[in-house]
């Protein structure tokens, strides 16, 4: 018999949820027009993939037209990167301040941009994860041209104070994108009452599907294409768009702004309870983050001495639960998370952490049941050594 599995990897991706599922069969059924075309085939696709910029601008608090429909956060956060500091940048001097702890979709264009003579500052945060406040200073009176930070880490569910700096870059003139793709539909966002000029967002971190998302372009100059072309997206990004994917992302972020409250509340007992859990069983687990307050309700990432968090996870797996033992981009290779050892974790640390994200379909009974597995699968695999002594 198939054991029921446990997902406790909300951070890598999310299911569908069923509206968003119907949905989108509907615009894959019904909806055959181009978007660009003016026929009534055409203005169907295209008034839905207006509702539906409409739908995703209301979640974020922020007006339909700064919407640019991407296909994921990835794409979104190399359209501002590359597209402002690139060849033909619209901004100068070329520099960027951006974090050790970023995202690799920040983390490898910056590297390119590097390479093509961008100036790039690299922040530290500190060994709870958090952007050191000296160096941002610092680096603000450096003028840069750009800033990129995420809003909330995928690996440990840091929260970074963003609006107050928003504010900060805003008041000496420098432009600030977000990546907010873990914090969107688990944590309040009101872009409009922020500074914030450009935010990244993928649709499948929220219940939608994957291979959509969106860069929200409110004020600063516009990026340069990616992919040029039919000037789809008001020329920042050519190309047919996904109606299916843009409508399913829509009804994503509807019902999560409708539901934001009680998902925060159902997210925080669940990772409350498996906290607790796990502080029973395994008395030497350590919490990688600061005071769950400056967390993303959901996230849970721990370090439980003398285990291997991969081979854990293959463990885990066998037995019906599904966790991270990094960022999902990193899975396949042992090599220790990024994030971790830039807040000053060893390697062995970092390679004896897990991170666990709990989302819409977990109960409490299954926060138990993987508690459970939790502490025995890990005691088998050496945690007990520590524990004991
Ligand atoms: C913080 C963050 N930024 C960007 C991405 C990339 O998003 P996508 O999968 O839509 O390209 C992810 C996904 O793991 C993420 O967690």
């Amino acid at each position: 018999m198939e054991t029921e599995r446990i997902y406790l990897d909300h951070n890598a991706t999310t299911p569908l949820r069923e509206e968003v599922v119907e949905s989108m069969a509907r615009v894959l059924r019904d909806l055959p027009g181009n978007p660009s075309s003016p026929h009534r085939e055409g203005a169907l696709a295209r008034r839905r993939i207006g509702e539906a910029r409409e739908q995703v601008a209301g979640c974020l608090g922020v007006a339909g037209r700064s919407v640019v429909f991407t296909a994921g956060a990835t794409e979104a956060n190399n359209l501002v990167l590359r597209g402002l500091l690139g060849q033909g940048a619209s901004v100068h001097p070329r520099h960027l301040v951006t974090s050790t702890a970023e995202h690799p979709s920040v983390l490898a264009p910056a590297e390119d941009l590097e390479k093509g003579g961008v100036r790039i500052s690299r922040l530290s945060v500190d060994d709870e994860g958090m952007v050191e406040r000296s160096g941002w200073l610092e680096a603000l009176e450096h003028a840069p041209s750009l800033v990129s930070l995420l809003w909330a880490n995928n690996e440990t569910g840091v929260v970074q104070p963003i609006e107050e700096w928003a504010e900060e870059a805003s008041a000496r003139g420098v432009p600030f994108h977000v990546d907010a793709t873990q914090a969107v539909g688990k944590w309040p966002i009101s872009l409009d009452q922020t500074s914030i000029d450009y935010l990244s967002c993928s649709a499948h971190k929220l219940n939608g599907p994957k291979g959509v998302g969106c860069l929200i372009h409110r004020a600063g100059p516009a990026p340069s294409p990616l992919l040029a072309g039919g000037g789809q997206e008001r020329g920042m990004r050519g190309g047919t768009e996904n109606v299916a994917g843009i409508v399913g992302f829509g009804v994503a972020c509807e019902l999560a702004q409708g539901e934001l409250a009680e998902r925060m509340d159902h997210y925080q007992r669940l990772r409350d309870r498996l906290w607790d859990a796990l502080k029973q069983t395994l008395p030497s687990v350590r919490r990688n983050g600061p005071d769950p307050s400056a967390v993303l309700p959901n996230t849970l990432n721990v370090e439980i001495p003398h285990t291997a968090g991969d081979v854990l996870v293959e463990a885990l797996d066998l037995e019906g639960v599904a966790v991270s033992a990094g960022a999902a981009c990193h899975s396949g290779s042992v090599s220790p998370s990024h994030v971790l050892v830039a807040m000053g974790r060893s390697a062995q640390q970092a390679q004896a952490s897990l991170r666990l994200s709990v989302g819409l379909g977990n109960d409490s009974g299954q926060i138990d049941r993987a508690a459970e597995w939790i502490g025995l699968l890990a005691r088998r695999a050496g945690a007990e050594n520590s524990d004991a002594g």
